[in-house]
């Protein structure tokens, strides 16, 4: 009798723990399936991702020379909005909308960003001395490559430019943002 009591004493305890870990569990999934949503949604998208961004009025670039113009690119990090700032360098040949070149700053070699100087009419790179004509060719230095060219739009008399970094390193130009 004694060893009955025991057995149904152990299986009650049994299940009473077993309803306490389900109700427990379904107490958790949502908190746990909302903190979750924002990396569901970073994986699934990239946290940035290739797109035009601003830069600026068209009538502020002056025709033939090289400006160098920040644009932001925004992103998300979890639940945390987050804003990227790139410089780009524009050069206007005429007054046409479309005699525009755009290049990215960062230096295909490492990363480090690339100066226009004017005096020697070239671009160089700080780091390791890579040098880049006025055209961003590749002239001297470690770089693989020449700076990586930039497409752009013009929309309302503004100018966007399609951002994208490019792995560093390589004589090919392969695009990192999605
Ligand atoms: S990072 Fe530009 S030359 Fe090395």
């Amino acid at each position: 009798m004694a060893q009955m009591h025991k057995g149904r004493r152990r299986f009650l305890g049994f299940l009473s723990t077993s309803l306490f870990t389900v109700i427990g569990l379904c107490l958790a999934l949502p908190g746990l399936a909302y903190f979750g949503a924002p990396m569901r949604r970073k994986s699934a998208t990239g946290e940035f991702r290739s797109d035009f961004v601003d830069a600026g009025p068209l009538v502020d670039l002056p025709v033939g020379q090289w400006q160098l113009r920040t644009v932001e690119l925004a992103g998300q990090d979890g639940w945390e909005k987050t804003i990227l700032r790139y410089a780009v360098w524009i050069h206007r040949e005429s007054e046409s909308a479309d005699a525009i070149t755009v290049l990215s700053s960062i230096c295909p070699h490492l990363g480090c960003p690339v100066q226009w100087q004017a005096a020697r009419a070239q671009f160089v790179c700080p780091c390791h001395h890579g040098t880049f004509d006025a055209r961003g060719r590749t002239l001297a230095g470690p770089p693989p490559r020449g700076m990586d060219p930039l497409p752009f739009e013009i929309r309302s008399g503004r100018l966007w430019v399609l951002w994208n970094e490019f792995k560093t390193g390589s004589a090919e130009r392969i695009p990192v943002c999605i």
